[in-house]
């Protein structure tokens, strides 16, 4: 089990239990956080946008190009924007901080 942080709009640090192996739009969804993912991952949305915190950025896979072509339709779109159901939870991202975007 890691832990993952998720910064709400307002500003409120939530950090909860993430199971290895479940997508970070997963994650949000077992704790109630406030994330949409209408299209449950099948990469069809784009209302599981999450924007990483940058010291974690570059430890994440890199996006795929339907990912960046998703993301393009993001409200609010950010350097580090991901879409939240493409990021899967591993060891190495124990203590991920991911924000919520603003104006979703
Ligand atoms: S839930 Fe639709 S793209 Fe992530």
């Amino acid at each position: 089990m890691a832990r993952m942080i998720f910064v709400e709009r307002d500003g409120t640090r939530r950090e909860v239990d993430a199971k290895i192996g479940l997508s970070v739009l997963e994650i949000a969804h077992e704790h109630d956080i406030d994330l949409e993912g209408a299209c449950e991952g099948s990469l069809a949305c784009a209302t599981c946008h999450v924007v990483v915190d940058p010291a974690w950025a570059d430890r994440l896979k890199e996006a795929t190009e339907d990912e960046e072509d998703m993301l393009d339709l993001a409200f609010g779109l950010e350097q580090t924007s991901r879409l939240g159901c493409q990021i899967v939870m591993t060891e190495e991202l124990d203590g991920l901080v991911v924000y919520l975007p603003k104006g979703n």
